[in-house]
């Protein structure tokens, strides 16, 4: 077997499996909410036209999606973003869900020949960055992201010698789990890095259409490249998702836009690695990605969760509304966030994610110690039950 297969680490869910073992959960009816899983209703213009389609599972689907696809794609970013230019044809590319391409694409990407590539991710992160650079033959660095930086990024606290083996950098705005969108001075910052030292920048926006402020959606990474002026999207790829924005997890749909030489490096690899994207599921992304009605309702259903659930919280916790997506990202007290969320799960049977598992120690901290993840995917009363269980057990 692939010895790199022993360097993988349990992922979250795993450890949260064991730390639960010994754990009585209370006489009280479970609400979820440690897995980031959309669980409101996938609109019907979804499930029907993948019922209109069956059709075409008599042929094989082709690597690069089909014309109509891409085009949809490329007019949503243009309108979402306000981008002048994008080619559908050789600027976008579908994939079968981000988790699928933000590993794929470090395989393609990494350049194994070189011994000593380094991978810079987030800290906390999304676990697919470590392992799809680990199993790429790459050594992830972490960037932390902690109250004193505000959650930012302290890309000096990498020196030099390190960003000159940098091949490629993950991050992700709206992130996960701080729902921290970056800023357009932070975006010059890392295009400047990339600019003199040559990595390729993955871009994971699978969050960027769950935000609060109709008037205010985040900033984009190709947003930001067109205001500052660069010219095209040099050694930048976004990677974006139905999952989250249409309630389609099980559907596996997203795609991969930017960088037109990346993606033809890109594309070849995935010819290889069999992963063109069935027809009915990509009529289903047609009809999803050409709609926002179903889209401003998803986000009314998670903005009235967040105002009605921060407020509980905010007297105990300290709980703040995030910039975007549907995690509340919490500092625990006393400090110790596998203890809390056990306690949580002995006296209030609430399920959440410590910190502690979505990080890595780095520069001698792990900072997501302290904290617990909270995913806001339950429904309105069940999410204000487990905020008002929560409130009494803190109390
Ligand atoms: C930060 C982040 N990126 C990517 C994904 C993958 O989503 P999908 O593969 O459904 O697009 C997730 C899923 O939870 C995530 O949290």
């Amino acid at each position: 077997m692939n010895p790199r297969l022993d360097l993988l680490h349990p992922y979250p869910f795993e450890k949260l499996r064991k730390l639960f073992a010994g754990v009585t959960p209370a006489e009280q009816r479970p609400i979820r909410l440690s897995i980031g899983e959309p669980q409101h209703a996938t609109p019907a213009l979804i499930t029907q036209a993948i019922s209109d389609s069956f059709a075409s599972l008599s042929a094989y689907p082709s690597t690069t999606g089909n014309d109509a696809l891409r085009q949809v794609i490329a007019e949503w970013l243009k309108k979402r973003y306000a981008l002048k230019s994008l080619d559908f044809a050789t600027e976008v590319l579908p994939v079968n869900g981000s988790r699928e391409a933000l590993f794929s694409f470090a395989q393609a990407v990494i350049d194994g020949s070189k011994q000593d590539a380094l991978v810079v991710c987030p800290n906390p992160f999304y676990q697919i960055y470590e392992g799809a650079a680990l199993l790429a033959g790459a050594r992830p660095v972490f960037l932390n992201q902690t109250p004193e930086n505000g959650f930012g990024f302290d890309w000096d606290s990498l020196g030099d010698a390190y960003w000159a083996r940098v091949q490629l950098l993950y991050i992700c705005s709206p992130g996960n789990p701080t729902g921290r969108v970056m800023s357009l001075d932070e975006w010059k910052a890392l295009f400047a890095l990339s600019d003199k030292y040559g990595f390729v920048i993955a871009a994971d926006e699978c969050y960027s259409e769950i935000y609060f402020d109709e008037s205010h959606p985040p900033l984009g990474a190709l947003e930001a490249a067109q205001a500052l002026g660069r010219d095209g999207y040099p050694r930048l790829v976004v990677f974006s998702s139905l999952s989250k924005r249409s309630n389609v997890p099980g559907m596996r749909s997203g795609f991969v836009a930017g960088d037109a030489k990346v993606l033809a490096g890109f594309l070849r690899y995935r010819t290889y690695h069999g992963c063109a994207m069935g027809g009915p599921i990509q009529a289903a992304s047609v009809a999803a990605w050409s709609d926002e009605v179903h889209v401003r309702e998803n986000r009314a259903l998670y903005r009235a969760k967040f105002e009605a659930v921060v407020p509980i919280l905010q007297p105990a916790l300290g709980t703040t509304m995030p910039d975007a997506g549907f995690y509340l990202w919490v500092r625990v007290p006393g400090g110790d966030d596998a203890d809390f969320a056990c306690r949580l799960l002995e006296h209030a049977n609430i399920t959440v994610l410590p910190g502690q598992f979505l990080a890595r120690e780095a520069r001698g901290v792990n900072p997501g110690q302290g904290f617990v993840r909270i995913a806001l995917v339950a429904p309105v009363a069940e999410c204000v039950e487990a905020a008002q269980r929560m409130a009494r057990y803190l109390d």
